[in-house]
């Protein structure tokens, strides 16, 4: 059973989680790239913010991994605006993951990650949720406590293997 993680990152703190998860070739790795960037400075959380209160859906590259060869999927997303990033949305708007296990993982700032992942199970009706993982700031964190989720969340993708 071959698992993926697709995710988007802006300040890093999903890509170091995404790539600590994946380590040792337990899943395929896909970074999700909107062609326009976010902006680097904190106009961000304007911009990025509104994009996810207005639901926009930014254009993304064309996938590294097709979702079609898995039958697991991670998706990893920053929360914005208490809720996932629009380059997800694109993403799930264009794929259909219907049909395959999916695995639910967040980072935040502080703010919990209930309504993202309510909102992601919304998008993902016909998927099976198998967990749901939430981190606060992950890369300073770098605690106990994020080593042992990264674990449980291996352990997930290996019993399927
Ligand atoms: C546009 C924007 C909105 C954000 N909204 C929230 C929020 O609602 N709640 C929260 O706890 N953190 C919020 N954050 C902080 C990020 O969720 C947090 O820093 C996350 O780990 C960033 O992931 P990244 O480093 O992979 O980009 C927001 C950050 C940005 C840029």
């Amino acid at each position: 059973m071959k698992t993926v993680i697709y995710y988007f990152s802006h300040d890093g703190n999903t890509q170091w989680l995404a790539e600590r998860i994946s380590a040792g070739e337990m899943a395929d790795l896909c970074r999700l790239i909107p062609y326009k960037e976010y902006p680097r400075s904190k106009i961000n959380y304007l911009v990025g913010g509104m994009g996810v209160v207005f639901g926009l859906e930014p254009q993304i590259a064309g996938l590294k991994f097709r979702p079609t060869e898995y039958d697991t999927v991670i998706i990893a997303t920053p929360v914005w605006a208490s809720s996932f990033v629009p380059p997800i949305k694109t993403f799930l708007a264009q794929y259909d993951l219907r049909d395959k296990d999916v695995i639910l993982v967040a980072t935040s700032s502080g703010g919990d990650a209930t309504k993202c992942f309510k909102a992601l199970r919304k998008r993902l009706t016909g998927s099976r949720i198998v967990g749901e993982y939430s981190f606060v700031s992950p890369i300073q964190a770098d605690s106990a406590d994020v080593s042992e989720q990264v674990s449980t969340i291996r352990q997930l993708i290996g019993s399927k293997a």
